[in-house]
């Protein structure tokens, strides 16, 4: 029909979604769908190609029938006339549009006679209607439909007149068109950093699996920033927890399909990519402030054997000088892979190996997996007998307790979504701890994995394991390497609760850790979603020891910064799989610079931590993490700027230079703040590396040599030993002398490097406080510092003063970009000695500054 062949290819929105299907004429026609052979060979069944079956224009949808005003915005009825081909239509829907703030919109498609599942995560509550929105909404009624411009340009941010909105109870769908195809986020996914838009479903539900392209993963997170023209970014969350797919394709457009719970958007308007992350945890929460050793270097490993063993190998970071902050223990520390119990003989001497490290003021850490095992004699496990007696556990759909298979063998699994749930985990980490006295918590396998498919009795046959539809997830199956969807928690159906999992762990161990050690929690977890950042970080899974997996952390460790979640990092030399030398050095020194830190390896695998090579490659290993330690302060300023403004840490190029196109895509260099530029070795065998450089001035971090870019590639000289660093114009980084510990190190003299711009100006900042106590910002237990550089004058202004910066000493400040030798260098009107480098490096040394007191450094 003439209506279907108008429509050209990149706008075509599938009409039949369903995998593993060759769809014919018939079967599309059938859905009342136009069917075309597209004009690229990709076969139809594939879900990542153009779709031959697709909705002709007059599809029917559903149509506004009335529209009131609120005190937030607009209230209206959709209604639709005709049944889909989806069971269990909603015909009669409520729409609610909410003017929350200047910034963002909210969207909520509901059933007003039926209540359904809703994402139990706290969300801010508006009570009155913004003022004068950066946004205008206006709706077709016939079909309906919803389109948001921004306001300042017209830019279209959403119009989802595209395609006909589906609201089935296991069927949701609507599509939208894009402003660009420069689009973020999305995740779990291991991809480049920027979406590829040609026909590319990205599915969400929480999977247990080593990270490969085109899979949903760990963690779920519906959320996007994309670019528009100009410049301009804006985002969108949609609040859903239910299994889904996100379909991109190349018009651009974007279609959100999910198989329950309601249709609630949030649109954030930025207008910088920064402010929409900003809005975007506004939402979901500001991400927690890390205790200060969570900033230090982790080292792990699966299979140390013993605690003896474990304990040689921090022994020998100590002889090497390595810096070393926490040491962890994967399964084996446990008694049959039981939690809460280590084995009474390989590891018997771990409570000392913990000692030892306190007293070393070094931390341990040691996994935990949700799986607590069910087939103990019966009054000699506690967790099992206890969790039982008070009723935690997830029960099938017959009101048993689920039992699938993990590590310790066969398993119940903890219901976290109930608050009896939170008490017992407390009670057993409180008695573990008399037991060892642990410092952090790594929790695992909370997808929540399962080696079984379901439970020991697979899963019923019913709609909700086998839905109308089921999004792309691995294997086909929602219960594949997990429980039935079908189980029960507590709150709602496991159908609608999976991907929350990791989430709600999360929350009861960052609580129990907080009352246990009565210091900031600090928690690393491997399935996350929206809110997870303000209980515990990230780790990005099981890695292999390949130089692509090297590169992809990049993308990685960029998007779940922009998800919330910035103390995230990937396995330090790949998780499985040999890593030769040179590799693990490079891997080292990018690792340096992931915001969470830790090098872990799979059983059977050879040592790779630093000491397990050459001296050479072991020294180049040592600098880059001393070099990283020497960071500290700006770390952990750029972390407080996180917790309080919801700020990246690593941050994306395209955040700092969103009118240059040219950043949008980058993913192998990536910056600290806003002025540290990383330019990461990703291949073997090189010793140079090429970066982008944006337009202006940088200085080499090292020696404060200037290049001058035009918004260009460079090529630099990369040897094995050294990462390649360079400071943007502009910035005032703090630094400290390193030692082997963040305890040690973080009481060092400070040393402000000063990289100025091309009028001679700077700034920078730095964040102080006891780095462990609870709420420090909130309670004014900190202080806070600016620097600022500007005609020869350096000031040092103490904004908000504490005792903890009466313990700093300003020891030392350098100048990078000094034009002309100074005659002479005043601090605080005295003069003292320099030195000045033809490289128009300034350095003043031997300062002796109290950080606690304003100060001017002059020249003239
Ligand atoms: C999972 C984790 C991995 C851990 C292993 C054994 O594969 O992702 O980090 O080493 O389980 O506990």
């Amino acid at each position: 029909p003439p209506a279907c062949s108008v429509i050209p290819e990149p706008w075509r929105f599938d009409c039949y979604p369903e995998r593993g299907v060759v769809v014919t004429k018939e079967m599309c026609e059938a859905r009342n769908c136009c069917f075309i052979p597209a004009s690229s060979s990709l076969p139809p069944s594939r879900r990542n190609g153009i779709p031959w079956c697709f909705y002709p224009q007059e599809f029917p949808s559903y149509s506004l029938v009335s529209l009131n005003d609120t005190s937030l915005g607009q209230k209206g009825q959709l209604v639709r006339e005709v049944k889909t081909y989806y069971p269990g239509d909603i015909l009669n829907l409520e729409l609610e549009i909410r003017h929350e703030t200047d910034t963002r919109l909210r969207v909520r498609i509901t059933d007003p006679s039926n209540s359904r599942f809703e994402v139990p995560i706290t969300v801010p509550n508006a009570t009155e209607k913004a003022e004068s929105p950066a946004y205008t909404v206006e709706l077709s009624k016939e079909p309906f439909g919803l389109i948001v411009k921004r306001s300042s340009t017209g830019a279209v941010l959403l119009n989802t007149t595209v395609a006909p909105l589906f609201y089935a109870d296991q069927f949701l769908q609507f599509s939208s068109s894009l402003p660009s195809q420069f689009i973020y986020g999305l995740g779990e996914h291991r991809s480049s950093f920027l979406h590829d838009v040609q026909w590319n479903t990205l599915t969400m539900w929480a999977r247990d699996v080593p990270p490969m392209e085109m899979t949903n993963l760990y963690g779920a997170h519906p959320f996007y920033l994309a670019m528009e023209e100009g410049g301009n970014a804006y985002g969108l969350f949609l609040l859903n927890s239910n299994a889904m797919d996100v379909v991109l394709q190349p018009a651009p457009a974007v279609t959100w399909r999910t198989i329950g719970g309601i249709l609630d958007f949030y649109i954030f308007l930025g207008p910088d990519p920064g402010s929409v992350i900003e809005q975007y945890q506004e939402v979901i929460g500001f991400p927690a402030m890390p205790i200060y050793w969570a900033l230090g270097y982790h080292l792990c490993r699966w299979g140390y054997g013993s605690s003896n063993a474990t304990w040689e190998v921090v022994k020998k970071m100590r002889n090497s000088g390595t810096p070393q902050d926490a040491q962890w223990n994967d399964i084996d520390y446990m008694n049959h892979f039981m939690d809460f119990t280590f084995d009474p003989a390989n590891f018997a001497t771990l409570p000392d190996l913990v000692k030892d490290l306190h007293a070393h003021d070094q931390r341990y850490v040691m996994i935990l997996d949700p799986g607590i095992s069910s087939t103990q004699a019966e009054g000699s496990y506690w967790p099992y007998d206890e969790g039982l007696r008070r009723g935690v556990f997830i029960n099938d759909s017959d009101g048993n307790t689920l039992i699938g298979k993990v590590w310790p063998g066969l398993t119940a699994y903890p219901d976290f979504s109930d608050h009896v749930t939170h008490e017992w985990w407390y009670d057993n980490l409180k008695s573990f701890h008399e037991k060892v006295p642990f410092d952090g918590l790594w929790i695992d396998m909370n997808e929540p994995s399962n080696f079984l498919d379901g439970s020991t009795k697979g899963c019923p046959s019913n709609s909700l394991e086998n839905p109308p539809y089921t999004p792309g997830v691995l294997g086909g199956l929602l219960r594949g390497k997990t429980v039935c969807a079908s189980a029960q928690h507590k709150h709602s159906l496991h159908y609608n609760m999976h991907s929350l999992y990791g989430l709600m762990e999360a929350k009861a161990s960052a609580c129990a850790m907080k009352r246990i050690v009565g210091k900031r929690p600090f928690v690393i977890s491997r399935s996350t979603f929206p809110s997870h950042g303000m209980y515990s970080g990230h780790w990005l899974g099981d890695n292999r020891s390949h130089w692509k997996d090297l590169y992809t952390s990049i993308a990685g460790i960029l998007t779940f910064n922009i998800l919330g979640i910035p103390l995230v990092g990937a396995d330090i030399c790949g998780f499985s799989e040999q890593p030769q030398e040179e590799l693990c050095v490079r891997w080292t020194q990018l690792g340096a610079f992931y915001p969470f830190t830790r090098n872990h390896n799979a059983i059977d695998m050879k040592p790779q931590d630093p000491t397990a090579f050459s001296s050479l490659a072991g020294t180049a290993m040592k600098q880059a993490l001393l070099l990283r330690y020497s960071l500290f302060p700006l770390l952990y300023t750029l972390f407080h700027h996180a917790h309080v403004h919801g700020h990246t840490v690593a941050r994306p190029l395209m955040f700092e230079f969103p009118n240059d196109t040219k950043t949008y895509g980058i993913d192998r260099q990536f910056l600290w703040g806003s002025g540290l530029l990383i330019t990461p070795v990703l291949d073997p065998g090189v010793n140079y590396v090429v970066g982008y450089f944006p337009e202006g001035l940088w200085y080499d971090y090292y020696t404060g040599n200037s290049v001058r870019s035009k918004g260009e590639d460079m090529r630099l000289p990369a040897p094995l030993d050294q990462i390649n660093l360079h400071l943007r114009e502009g910035t005032i980084t703090p630094t400290q002398t390193p030692n082997l510990t963040l305890w040690v190190s973080s009481g060092q003299p400070l040393h402000l490097v000063s990289a100025l711009s091309e009028d001679g100006s700077a700034s920078g900042d730095l964040f102080w406080d006891d780095g462990e106590s609870i709420d420090t910002y909130e309670t004014n237990q900190y202080a806070y510092i600016v620097f600022s550089v500007s005609q020869s004058v350096m000031t040092s202004q103490v904004l908000h003063n504490h005792v903890e910066a009466t313990f700093i000493t300003v020891q030392s400040a350098t100048f990078y970009g000094v034009k002309q030798a100074p005659g002479k260098v005043l601090v605080n009107s005295q003069e003292v000695s320099f030195i000045y480098r033809p490289n128009q490096v300034l350095t003043v040394a031997d300062l002796g500054l109290n950080l606690s007191k304003n100060f001017t450094i002059s020249w003239m």
